[in-house]
């Protein structure tokens, strides 16, 4: 990585809050926003398109190895085109997310995403999301952040996001797949949900998500101060 970019990891479970406040803590910054579990629900959007089993490993990497993907910025978030389509909200659809995680557990798909990632600073500084941002995708960053809430808390949220989306969803029902994909989440194989060695962990449950935002910028300035190596205004 060049001397004058930086990555900011932010890692943790499904609806920790991560998008919104990686998306606030990019803007604050003057960063690019990237969502990489977007581009996981990418990969599983098009195997859905495709009618393709998203259980048939062959079928899956025969069209990772065909599928086109190109990224653009727009309004300062990368967005990921797979055969010159922006799938937008489609990747949110339940279809989607209930399959996704089979899509990521796969080596394969995995390293080409990461690969896309690393990819990504060519446009500049990054705010970046996932699961394994801060320890696999940047491992090197000294800027690597683990938000996490309590499940209770992650449920409700996830089934306001549904809401909003005009997507109908229990609290009860979204709370049981927000598990499921949790455990396979930090069961795969292959770089699990973990909190990255260096991360700064923050349970955000009570905080609003300015307070969280704030936490985040406040380590970067003290990080910076103590490395001189950037500065926040
Ligand atoms: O953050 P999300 O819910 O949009 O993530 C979608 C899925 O992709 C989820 O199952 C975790 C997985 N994911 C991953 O394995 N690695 C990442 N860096 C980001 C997401």
């Amino acid at each position: 990585m060049s001397e004058n970019l930086t990555v900011i990891a932010i890692d943790g479970p499904s609806a920790s809050g991560k998008s919104s406040v990686s998306r606030m803590v990019a803007k604050a910054l003057g960063y690019n926003y990237v969502d990489s579990g977007a581009m996981y629900r990418a990969v599983t959007w098009k195997v859905i398109e495709e009618g393709l089993d998203v259980t048939d490993t062959e079928q899956v990497l025969a069209l990772i190895h065909r599928m086109k993907i190109h990224f653009e910025i727009v309004d300062g978030a990368a967005r990921m085109f797979v055969g010159g389509v922006d799938p937008g909200n489609a990747v949110r659809e339940p279809r989607v997310a209930e399959k996704v995680s089979i899509i990521a557990a796969i080596p394969e798909v995995r390293q080409l995403l990461v690969a896309q990632q690393r990819s990504l600073t060519k446009f500049g500084s990054l705010v970046m999301e996932g699961r394994d941002i801060g320890s696999v995708v940047f491992p090197d960053t000294p800027h690597k952040f683990y938000l996490d809430a309590d499940p209770a808390v992650r449920a409700q949220r996830r089934t306001k996001d549904f809401q909003a989306m005009k997507i109908s969803a229990d609290t009860a029902g979204v709370a049981q797949a927000l598990q499921q994909r949790d455990k396979l989440d930090s069961s795969r194989a292959t770089s699990p949900l973990q909190i990255a060695l260096g991360a700064t962990v923050i349970n955000n449950s009570h905080q609003t998500l300015e307070e969280t935002v704030k936490t985040i910028l406040d380590h970067i300035k003290q990080s910076g101060t103590r490395r001189g190596a950037m500065r926040v205004q």
